[in-house]
């Protein structure tokens, strides 16, 4: 580790920008140069570019080139530095260098270096050695807190825990992570449940408010939002951003996400709230915490069942490919609802998880009514989608043939027959699924399996995070053991926290995001059980 304090964590300014917590600003490389944009909400960072082409000289005119980057500053060769000084605030700190950069509107500027010039934010007088040591003791403070994990995953670990950390902004009265600064600027539903499951290790305060945020969005009616951002939310298909009319209309043909001026839709995430607040519980136990939340997830847990149950089956269906979480897995390819077996799986976990809680409130009664319902709800499940082979998923109402990731579900009911359970292991532990790299988001002999489509082949942490609890609680803690191993060593040997990986090389696939918060999360948790 270098004396400058990097904690391990080299910036490429390409996957890795130069960032800050609680900043919109990124610094990346160009070939002419660094340049600085601001991070929003469904905007590309060409359009938020804030200055371009920044380069440092010599005296005598020759490039002093980008010596190394790191969490705390991109420092340059002659030893001028980056800096921020708050997170609004960049600014370049040295002696006799001569920066020069370009304006959006195409004017250039140039200085000599001396002492502290703000290249971008307010105005103000900062001192060099005051601006690298509060940024030294920031990130100290950070990875201090960091849980401990074994060395061929220490790297990668590191690399995680500063994407966590660059992710966190703030948002509606609190600080919330959003899933990648590129690209995905906003409080995600489910995203925020994962973040919380790692945040839990270091900051439980600020893992409980990675659900509050999304708890203290909840609609009347008791859904949450798919989104939250800094200019509302996203809970129905008139919110959605308008670049994604034509990416759905790809997708679901004449779906209701096509038209969303004609018939809104409810969007939101599969639940899991309940299951993150409990998590977060064990590693901190928080009774108010737990009292604030219950009344709400119950609510939340309610809506699936009044208001996604459209053929009142018992069974509920997501309404809208983004409800799923996969928003382009072949499911949505036979029509605008589906139900594959995740999301039933989830609400008889989440009755376990109501059960819990109310148990911990004191309310015995209530606990036992929930687990009544976990248990009932797993029975309905296994009766009416249970083929005798397989769980079936169903799209507008009719079974499909395509195989996914999340008909092995159920599993993390933990409450399945030991046959079905011992079924679904086998089906996970055979060719169609079980590789170098598992799990595939689609069976490998799928004929709709594509290894580097979103959600139609790659692996995801959070699905393979999710079967690695179904496993255990069903029984099977050495294929959880296993996978678990086979997760971990996948993303190490990527290099980086991507979005997806492509289960048959081990790489990233190429449109999938870098600096994605759930990889970095449930990286950081599943490394951290040692
Ligand atoms: C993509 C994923 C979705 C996730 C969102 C934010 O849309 O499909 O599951 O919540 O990105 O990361």
């Amino acid at each position: 580790m270098s004396p400058t304090s990097s904690h391990g964590v080299q910036l490429d300014l390409v996957e890795r920008p130069f960032t800050e917590r609680g900043s919109r600003l990124l610094v990346t490389a160009a070939p002419d140069g660094l340049r600085v944009a601001r991070a929003e909400y469904e905007t590309p960072l060409a359009d938020t570019t804030e200055l371009t082409a920044l380069v440092l000289r010599d005296a005598s005119g020759h490039p002093l080139p980008v010596r190394s980057a790191t969490p705390v500053a991109v420092e340059f060769t002659g030893g001028a530095a980056l800096l921020f000084a708050d997170p609004a605030t960049l600014v370049l700190a040295g002696h006799g260098a001569r920066a020069s950069w370009r304006l959006p509107d195409g004017t250039g500027r140039s200085l000599v270096l001396d002492g502290c010039h703000v290249l971008h934010g307010p105005p103000g007088e900062w001192s060099p050695p005051a601006v690298r040591a509060a940024a030294e003791a920031r990130w100290a403070d950070w990875f201090d807190r960091m849980p401990p994990v074994r060395p061929d995953l220490t790297g990668c670990a590191r690399t995680a825990w500063w994407t966590l950390a660059v992710n966190l902004l703030p948002f509606a009265g609190r600080e919330g992570l959003v899933p990648s600064k590129y690209g995905y600027l906003g409080v995600w539903n489910w995203d925020a449940l994962f973040h919380a499951v790692a945040l839990r290790h270091a900051d439980p305060a600020l893992a409980r408010d990675q659900i509050l945020l999304l708890l203290d969005h909840q609609l009347p009616d008791g859904r949450l939002p798919d989104v939250v951002h800094e200019h509302g939310v996203l809970a129905d298909t008139t919110d959605l951003p308008r670049a994604d009319h034509a990416r759905l209309a790809e997708h679901v043909g004449s779906a209701n996400g096509a038209r969303p001026e004609r018939a809104p839709v409810p969007v939101t995430k599969p639940p899991l709230a309940a299951w993150a607040v409990w998590k977060v519980h064990e590693t901190d136990p928080d009774l108010p915490f737990l009292a604030a939340a219950y009344p709400r997830l119950v609510r939340a847990h309610a809506w699936w069942f009044a208001a996604s149950d459209p053929d009142g089956d018992g069974l509920p269906e997501y309404l809208h490919p983004y409800s799923s979480g996969l928003d382009d897995s072949p499911v949505w390819d036979y029509g605008p609802r589906a139900e594959p077996p995740d999301l039933n799986s989830y609400l008889a976990l989440e009755a376990d998880r109501l059960a819990d809680i109310a148990d911990a409130l004191d309310r015995p009664a209530e606990a036992a009514g929930w687990r009544g319902r976990a248990a009932a709800h797993t029975d309905l499940l296994v009766a009416r989608r249970w083929d005798g082979t397989r769980f079936t998923t169903l799209a507008a109402g009719a079974p499909v043939p395509v195989r996914t990731a999340l008909d092995l579900m159920p599993l993390f009911t933990g409450r399945l027959p030991t046959g079905i359970a011992g079924a679904l292991e086998r089906t996970l532990r055979s060719p169609a699924y079980w590789g170098d790299r598992p799990v595939p988001t689609v069976a490998f002999d799928d004929p709709a399996f594509d290894p580097e489509a979103m959600w139609r082949g790659p692996v995801w942490l959070n699905i393979n995070y999710l079967l690695i609890e179904g496993l255990r609680r069903s029984g099977f803690p050495g294929t959880a053991a296993e996978l678990r191993e086979r997760t971990l060593a996948m993303v190490r040997d990527a290099g980086g926290l991507y979005e997806y990986w492509n289960p048959l090389t081990g790489a990233r696939a190429p449109r999938a995001t870098s600096g994605f918060g759930w990889s970095a999360a449930l990286f950081v948790d599943l490394a951290a059980e040692g």
